[in-house]
């Protein structure tokens, strides 16, 4: 082993994750328990329900990814964990149980920032994938969430300064808002980019907020938009106002899916990209659960190929919340010889520069 071993986990939003990191790369196990199902019929989440879920799946989420490592507890050199930001009582659990754990093995306790995991799950490796050389510094991170859209600048590891930051929405809760207008079912990210890819017609045009020369973001206005397009859409089609009256045409959603995600990802890709440009970024990090979309990362990998910058682009199945992204952020903190007491308490809104 090359490094130090890592057991991490989050719990800040809907999924309980639990992983096994070494050397804040190596991914020996990567547990997620996810509360989609549970949150479906509601259409969003409820903080509560999400709270006993995590209480619910943690202990069994802990056990698979001791067993799909080979190790015990005492096996790990720390336990790091989200203390933000996210939901209070999510967050909690994941701390509670993370605070026992070191307590009862005399193990240290690593404090993460989620939107920190975010950022550094590009660095992760999967077991018995082959190294790859990342970008080197300065970098230019977007992190695209349910609840957190901003652009960083990072002239070294754990180092951020602020670019910009959505005004309003977050981009996934765009999605997520615009899934639901369609009746595509919760969560609306992965259900918009499904039905975009169905899309046979390509000229329905959503607007874009692009905050004069600022790399602030904004999406309530496409949002309220999108109502509007969807409501003439309807009305098109000869269908009544109430959507539970009769769904549109397939080929309809698709078209209208499609319009609205290539706003999102024209605003994502171009800011993104111009970021990069005028701070002399080598390399682009992308994170978070809409950069799983790949119509955004071939869009922001074709524009940074062009300009001979880098990127360090996690896999889909690492952008949204897992507990890997926290070892690998956890183990730069550990060697930062950052640790928190057992006082450590939960920050809601913790934001990422510390
Ligand atoms: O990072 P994440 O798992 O949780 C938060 O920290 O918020 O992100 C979840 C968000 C949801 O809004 C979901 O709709 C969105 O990521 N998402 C996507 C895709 N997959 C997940 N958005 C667009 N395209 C996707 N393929
Ligand atoms: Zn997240």
């Amino acid at each position: 082993m090359s490094g130090p071993l890592l057991l991490s986990i989050e719990s800040s939003c809907d999924e309980t994750g639990i992983a096994l990191v070494e050397d804040g790369r190596r991914i020996h196990a990567n547990v997620v328990a996810s509360q989609v199902a549970l949150h479906a019929p509601t259409g969003g989440i409820v903080p509560e329900v999400a709270a006993r879920a995590h209480l619910r799946w943690i202990v069994p989420v802990l056990d698979e990814a001791l067993e799909t490592a080979g190790v015990t507890v005492r096996d790990v050199d720390a336990i790091a964990v989200t203390y933000g930001p996210g939901l209070a009582g999510s967050l909690l659990v994941g701390i509670n149980f993370a605070k026992s754990l070191a307590w009862a093995h005399g193990k240290p306790l690593v404090p993460v920032n989620h939107l920190e995991g975010h950022l550094y799950a590009g660095w992760l490796l999967d077991p018995g994938e082959a190294d790859r050389e990342a970008p080197g510094f300065p970098l230019v991170g977007l992190v695209v969430s349910g609840g957190h859209t901003f652009l960083v600048e990072m002239r070294d590891h754990l180092s951020y300064r602020l670019l910009g930051r959505t005004v309003d929405d977050a981009a996934g809760e765009a999605f997520d808002k615009v899934g639901r207008l369609l009746s595509l079912g919760y969560p609306g990210g992965p259900a918009i980019a499904n039905a975009a890819e169905r899309a046979t017609a390509h000229d329905r045009v959503f607007p874009r907020a692009w905050m004069g020369a600022s790399y602030d973001f904004s999406f309530s206005g496409l949002k309220t938009a999108a109502r509007r397009i969807i409501d003439e859409a309807r009305a098109d089609a000869g269908l009544p106002a109430d959507a539970r009256e009769g769904p549109l045409p397939d080929a309809v959603v698709a078209e209208l899916a499609w319009g609205f995600q290539d706003a999102v990802v024209d605003v994502l890709a171009r800011k993104t990209i111009r970021a990069a440009e005028e701070t002399g970024a080598r390399g682009i990090v992308l994170g978070g659960g809409v950069a799983s979309n790949l119509a955004l990362r071939a869009r922001i990998s074709a524009g940074a190929a062009a300009r001979g910058i880098g990127m360090v682009l996690p896999r889909p199945g690492l952008c949204t919340d897992n507990g890997a992204m926290i070892g690998a952020a956890g183990a730069r903190r550990l060697a930062a010889g950052e640790l928190a007491g057992l006082d450590l308490d939960a920050r809601p809104s913790l934001p990422l520069a510390r």
